[in-house]
């Protein structure tokens, strides 16, 4: 008879016996994946674990923030917090190709993840939050979109100088069931049921240039939408939900005067894995509601629209 409290102790049991009494570094993301695996690990080793959060400038915004004080002060775990967004942003300038980004992003991150535990004086062991589908995917290899999917944070493979092993303890699990694994260990709600996020983050939803002042546009703009989506009780009968901020200008009024400014598109989809996704039909005067708040609330914002593709043809992101 399975339970996820008979899995969990199994699992604290076998990190145990593999780590010994090594040191284990996790570069966590604030998704879910990274997250439950560095509560378990944590767990099973106490502070032989250290944690490595980067923070590359293009994060939601306050996510940052409850990532530190989420780990650090709740679960009591050892967290060495990175602030390389004025390098990531440097490094962004003038990058308005999807794929240059995430190369961009993939390698300042391997770079500063390499400086931080260099300086914490290294480990023996990588812990990933690999999960089961992605074990698949990896042994599957036509070389497709997961591959890169899981690119940006797979600091396991890249890094050659990087000789370590790795723990990865949820590769048996699927999404659903880490999602489960993480409230049997008192995780909040917030970090268990959040939507995925890409590993680039904002930087492939500002299609053309990325530059902090853009970064921070959409982080209001994405904030009232996830707001307004949470208060009408929405969260978790979407698959994922974010703003976009097109690089597109368009004529307004406001008061007496015309307004000349950015437009946001909203996207919000269902889906099971990913792979494919439907447009989540909102009503029409939730979409009305948040698009005032946006276009009130938000300078340098004066018209919403709707995403309405699916996919396939369209992708979840638009970069
Ligand atoms: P698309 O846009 O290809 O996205 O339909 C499918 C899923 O993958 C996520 N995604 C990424 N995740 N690094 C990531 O870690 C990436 O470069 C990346 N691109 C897309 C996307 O958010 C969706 O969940």
């Amino acid at each position: 008879d399975w339970t996820m409290a008979a899995f969990r102790a199994e699992a604290i049991q076998r990190i145990r016996a593999q780590v010994g009494d090594g040191k284990v570094i996790c570069g966590l993301s604030g998704g879910v994946d990274s997250s439950v695996a560095a509560v378990l690990i944590h767990e099973a080793i106490g502070d032989q674990l250290t944690c490595i959060y980067v923070d590359h400038g293009v994060m939601r915004g306050g996510e940052t923030e409850q990532v530190v004080r989420t780990f650090r002060d709740r679960f009591n775990i050892r967290l060495v917090h990175r602030d390389a967004s004025d390098l990531f942003l440097g490094q962004l300038e003038g990058v308005t190709d999807p794929e240059r980004k995430r190369k961009t992003i993939g390698r300042l991150f391997i770079e500063v993840f390499e400086e931080e535990q260099a300086k914490i004086g290294g480990a023996d062991f990588l812990a990933q939050g690999t999960l089961y589908p992605d074990v698949i995917e990896s042994v599957s290899a036509t070389g497709g979109p997961s591959v890169t999917i899981k690119s940006h944070h797979n600091v396991g493979g890249l890094p050659e100088g990087m000789r370590m092993k790795l723990v990865e303890p949820l590769r048996d699990l699927f999404k659903d069931e880490v999602r489960e694994l993480g409230r049997e260990l008192g995780m909040p709600e917030e970090i268990v049921g959040r939507h995925p996020f890409p590993g680039p983050g904002l930087a492939i939803r500002i299609p053309g240039e990325v530059t902090r002042e853009r970064v921070q546009i959409l982080q209001k703009a994405d904030a009232i939408y996830l707001e307004e989506i949470r208060a009408a009780g929405l969260y978790d009968a979407i698959w994922q939900a974010f703003a976009v901020l097109l690089p597109v200008k368009s004529v307004g009024v406001m008061g007496d005067g015309r307004t000349y400014d950015n437009v946001c598109a909203l996207r919000a989809v269902t889906s099971t894995d990913g792979m494919t996704a439907d447009v989540y039909p909102f009503t029409m005067e939730f979409l009305t509601r948040v698009s005032a708040r946006i276009v009130n609330e938000v300078r340098g914002i004066n018209r919403v629209t709707y995403d309405i593709t699916s996919k396939p043809p369209g992708t979840i992101e638009w970069e």
